[in-house]
Formats: C-alpha cells, sequence, structure tokens
C-alpha cells in the first residue's frame, strides 16, 4: 500500500471514534525508562511512530509488547544508552530518551534527530536544560552525548516553550537530586498526561499545564499503569473533514478543552459544532466563510492543524490569510493545494487563500504528516479522483484512517 485514493464530494455522516494521542504516547514510552519494571500504556494507536518507538526502546533492551492497543514495557533489561542512527534519524520525537536514559542510567547517546521536513527543528533547548542540571554534552560527527553522574536540579528558562524540550527536561528532572523550575515551559495537554503518568510512577511534578513547572526530584521511579489522552489533531483533522465535505458526523473520544481553537475557527468559517454527551457533532455549512488563522503555542492555534486549515479553506468564499510562527518550512502542502486547483500564495510566514468555487481531483504527494491530513480533506472535498502518494507519512500518525472515513460514507481506499 503506498497510494491514496478517493473520490471525492461525498458529505461524511455517521461517527468517528478517535484513538489515543501520538503526541502523547510517544513521549510515555520514553517516560517508561525512568520506571523499574513493566509498565502498562492503554489506548495506545497503531501507528508507524509507534513501532519505531518500540524499535528505539528494544534496541536499549526493553521488551515492548502491544496488543489491543495496550503496550507494556519491560525495562528492567536495558543494557545500552544507544540508540541506532537510523531509527532516530527516522523520528524526531526519539530524542525524548535522552533525559530518561541521562537521568536514569548517567548518560545517552544518539545521532542527531529527524522527523518531519517541516523546518530546521534544533535541539538546543533540550540540552541547554541538561546541561543546566550539570551535564556535559559532546556533539561531534552527527552524534551527541550526554554524561551526568547525578543530575543535579536546577531553574531552567525555555526561550521557546518548546514541547520536546519541555517533555525531556521534565523526565530528567524527576530523577535529578533537587528541584527543578522550568519557566515558559509548554502547555500543551501532552505535557500534563505526562506528567501524570510520571505522578503515578512516583516523581513529584507541580504546575504541568502551565508556564511554570516544579518538580522534586526523587531517588526512585516505580512502574505504573496509565491510559494516553484522546488525539486532538486526529480529532481535529475529523472535524474539518466534516465541515469540509458539508457532512455531520458525532467525533467520540474527545476532550473538547482540548480542541477550543480548532472548534472557534470552526464556527468562524459556519460549521456547526455541538457538544453532545458522546463526544463532539460537527456539521458542515455549504458555504465556507473567511478566516484568518495563526499558529501558537498551546492553547492557541495548533501548528499541527494548520495544513488542514489551510485546505479547507481553499474553498471560501473571499480572502483568507493563515500564519505559521511556530516552523518556518510549513507549507509544502500548498503547492500540493495548487495543484488541485487552489489559489494560494506565500508571503513569508503566511499563506494568502483565495477562496475558490471548488478543487479538482489529481495525482498529489504527501509532503509530511498533516500535509498528508490536508491532502485528504482537499481529496474529500473534490471533484473527481485523488491520489495520493507517499503515504507512510499520513500512517505515522493517523490509525485506520481508510477504514475510520469509509465508515462515514466516504469514498477512500489504499492502493498499490
Ligand atoms: C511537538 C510535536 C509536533 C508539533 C510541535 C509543536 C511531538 C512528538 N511532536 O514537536 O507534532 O508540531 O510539538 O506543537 O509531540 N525549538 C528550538 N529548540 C529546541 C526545540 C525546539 O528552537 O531545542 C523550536 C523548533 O524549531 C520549533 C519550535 O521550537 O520552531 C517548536 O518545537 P517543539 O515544540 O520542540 O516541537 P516538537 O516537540 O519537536
Amino acid at each position: 500500500m503506498n497510494r491514496i485514493l478517493i473520490e471525492g464530494g461525498i458529505p461524511l455522516r455517521g461517527e468517528i471514534p478517535v484513538s489515543g494521542a501520538k503526541n502523547a504516547v510517544l513521549p510515555l514510552m520514553a517516560a517508561t525508562l525512568l520506571a523499574d519494571g513493566i509498565c502498562v500504556i492503554d489506548d495506545v494507536p497503531a501507528l508507524a511512530d509507534v513501532n519505531t518507538m518500540c524499535q528505539v526502546l528494544a534496541s536499549l533492551g526493553t521488551k515492548c509488547n502491544l496488543s489491543d492497543s495496550t503496550l507494556s514495557i519491560d525495562t528492567s533489561g536495558v543494557y545500552s544508552i544507544e540508540a541506532p542512527g537510523e531509527l532516530v534519524r527516522k523520528m524526531r520525537a526519539s530524542f525524548l530518551i535522552m533525559g530518561p536514559l541521562l537521568a536514569k542510567h548517567g548518560s545517552a547517546r544518539m545521532s542527531l534527530p529527524g522527523g518531519c521536513a517541516i523546518g530546521a527543528r534544533p535541539i538546543d533547548l533540550h540540552l541547554k536544560g541538561f546541561e543546566s542540571m550539570g551535564a556535559e554534552i559532546s556533539i561531534g560527527h552527527g552524534y551527541i552525548e550526554a554524561r551526568a553522574s547525578k543530575l543535579i536540579g536546577n531553574r531552567v528558562y525555555l526561550d521557546f516553550p518548546s514541547v520536546g524540550a519541555t517533555e525531556n527536561i521534565m523526565m530528567a528532572a524527576s530523577l535529578a537530586e533537587g528541584n527543578t523550575v522550568i519557566e515558559n515551559a509548554a502547555e500543551e495537554p501532552e505535557i500534563v498526561d505526562l506528567s501524570n503518568l510520571l505522578s503515578a510512577m512516583g516523581a513529584k511534578i507541580k504546575g504541568a499545564g502551565t508556564s511554570i513547572i516544579r518538580i522534586e526530584g526523587v531517588e526512585q521511579l516505580k512502574a505504573a499503569r496509565h491510559t494516553v489522552i484522546p488525539d486532538r489533531i486526529e480529532a481535529g483533522s475529523f472535524m474539518v473533514m466534516a465541515a469540509a465535505t458539508g457532512g455531520d458526523v458525532l467525533i467520540t473520544n474527545v476532550i473538547s478543552e482540548h480542541l477550543k481553537a480548532v472548534i472557534a475557527k470552526l464556527e468562524d468559517c459556519g460549521a456547526q459544532v455541538i457538544e453532545e454527551l458522546d463526544g463532539l457533532r460537527v456539521v458542515g455549512n455549504p458555504q465556507i466563510e473567511p478566516a484568518d488563522i495563526k499558529t501558537m503555542p498551546y492553547p492557541g492555534f495548533a501548528t499541527d492543524m494548520q495544513a488542514q486549515f489551510t485546505a479547507y479553506l481553499s474553498c471560501c468564499r473571499g480572502t483568507s490569510v493563515v500564519t505559521e510562527t511556530i516552523f518556518e518550512n510549513r507549507f509544502m502542502h500548498i503547492e500540493e493545494l495548487n495543484k488541485m486547483g487552489a489559489d494560494i500564495r506565500v508571503e513569508g510566514n503566511s499563506a494568502i487563500i483565495n477562496g475558490v468555487s471548488h478543487l479538482k481531483g489529481t495525482s498529489v504527494v504527501a509532503t509530511d504528516l498533516r500535509a498528508g491530513a490536508a491532502m485528504i480533506i482537499a481529496g474529500l472535498m473534490s471533484k473527481g479522483q485523488t491520489e495520493i502518494t507517499e503515504i507512510q507519512h499520513i500512517l505515522r500518525g493517523y490509525e485506520n484512517i481508510c477504514e475510520k472515513l469509509s465508515a462515514c460514507g466516504a469514498k477512500i481506499k489504499f492502493a498499490q
């Protein structure tokens, strides 16, 4: 399966269950390295990125077993502090093992991380945090090595509220000696989820979900069981798909608090979002009103929803401006949308969208994970057939995507 084919123009109708959050489960998996014993994580999505993280952890000596969305990780046999370069380059989130390895085993070594091609994505803030806790960092020949016989808690100010750096430092600080304060910390729900697992493991953390997180280091962490939060980006993507097709879809397993910015923008565009007992119902409006969007750290509008809204707004009545402030190279989907008849031009870090009456199906590329979701949205909205290639990006973050959409009447399928 290396392509997705879509016959567009069908309003989605039905119910879509949201899976556990990819961006929550990856740091949770890394955090298990801090514990002694077998950690169990429930509601784990079967995704390529989860599989890659299992391989990263297995390469260190852990035993991972994913069965019916329950993942157990036995960390008792860790014998290595070095993750294979090909895995780390494949997925940036593998860098999240650095903090736990350093705190628990005194050193960690890995090649510079990879991930979606959406910008430079440095790791200086992660390293700044480790260094301020006393780690010695050396970088050379594409490798990073960190060493510290014992991390010592400290005050760490992040110049930008990086999600990954907040997570990595929070994990390292949990086993450090003394207190750590992370200032200008990221406030994303995934940080709170990680804090909840760490607390269940015995960590002492206060303030996760705010810009100041205080961690009192403990000597040891124990294994724990935890359920992953629902994936707010997957939920948001389906909400846009429902709205973009003029459909009526109940999205279940959602935390609406996590989706406030998405809900506000969908309503600005004329869609209805109704809070029901089982989830959020999205009813599309035949006419998409224009909206201006600026990506921001949480609770602002997520950069991970930017591509999907750009696709949706390509058929708005008038002009919309979408500004990307988090990543500097996150407009690769625009060339693909323009191939489908959209009229979008990029000026600096803004996309100026002149709404067109409709998109036309053609062959497009999923240039990264969320760009892939944008191509699905465009395909569902289009007249005719859309072929999406490079779908390995989509499979990194959307579990059973074709099945979930087909159940709501979409004509979408995988093809060779
Ligand atoms: C996480 C998410 C990703 C999302 C992003 C922003 C995971 C697995 N991935 O990625 O889907 O798009 O948050 O919401 O959770 N930065 C630095 N120095 C650093 C670290 C980051 O300058 O040391 C910059 C980055 O280049 C970027 C910005 O900070 O411009 C945000 O990055 P960050 O929040 O760290 O994103 P990730 O944790 O990689």
